[in-house]
């Protein structure tokens, strides 16, 4: 769980420096959009929508109860952090990346995060720990290949480079269920601990092929 509070107060202090740089009010709006990667934490519907919003438990109230008044995919009653920064810049609340397929849809930004999801992919987890993850592949690594297939209705023809610059790009919080994974199957901590340096480190790569 270190990673996780590492990334944590990164994005705390990274989001602090945005916010001075974002609300002097000569410089205008700051970003077109927020690209999101993640786990539950940050998923704002794209398990619940690719189960055909039969997702376990999350389809059915108390989720979304407080804000939404329906479950719309969030693990929780009312909004994610990611709701709050997205209003902060007077921006829509990040679209779950499976749920459209146009320029419009994407116009504002994008949320690849996916409940569950880890950073190791399946096949390297696996090699790692022994335990086969009995959910899909949503890694880290998955959602960056999913946001480098959607880039050109992301960019919708404006360079690629020019459409980064004016985005607010998150990676996390994400990691827990990779320890989680190995809690629940009952691998002891010292072991698990043991994992912390390659999960950090895929995090770190990952931050690197983004800002490339
Ligand atoms: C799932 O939920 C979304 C958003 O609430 C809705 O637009 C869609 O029609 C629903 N799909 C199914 C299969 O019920
Ligand atoms: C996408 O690009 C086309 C052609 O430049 C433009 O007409 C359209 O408004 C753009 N859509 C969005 C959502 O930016
Ligand atoms: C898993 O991730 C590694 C990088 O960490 C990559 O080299 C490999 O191709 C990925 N495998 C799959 C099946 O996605
Ligand atoms: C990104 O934005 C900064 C500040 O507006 C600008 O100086 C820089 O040239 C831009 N870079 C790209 C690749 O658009």
């Amino acid at each position: 769980m270190d990673s996780s509070k590492l990334m944590l107060s990164i994005h705390i202090s990274l989001f602090i420096l945005v916010i001075n740089l974002c609300t002097v009010p000569m410089l205008g709006s700051c970003f077109d959009r927020i690209i999101n990667f993640g786990d539950s934490i940050s998923d704002t519907g794209n398990a619940y929508l690719s189960s055909g919003n039969a997702s376990t438990s999350i389809g059915a109230l108390p989720y979304g109860m407080t804000y939404f008044k329906h479950p719309t995919g969030r693990w929780t009653n009312g909004r994610v952090i990611l709701d709050f920064v997205a209003d902060h810049f007077n921006l829509p609340f990040v679209q779950p990346s499976v749920g459209g397929k146009t320029p419009e849809y994407f116009q504002k930004g994008v949320n690849f995060a996916v409940g569950g999801a880890g950073v190791l992919n399946n096949s390297v987890f696996t090699r790692m720990s022994g335990i086969n993850p009995a959910q899909a592949d949503n890694s880290l690594w998955v959602q960056l290949q999913s946001f480098n297939k959607l880039l050109p209705l992301i960019a919708n023809g404006s360079d690629v480079p020019t459409m980064m610059n004016k985005s607010l790009i998150f990676v996390g919080e994400i990691g827990g269920n990779d320890y989680n994974r190995g809690l629940a199957s009952l691998v002891p901590l010292e072991k698990i601990t043991t994992w912390v340096p390659r999960v950090v480190s895929a995090i770190g790569s990952a931050v690197n092929i983004l800002i490339k």
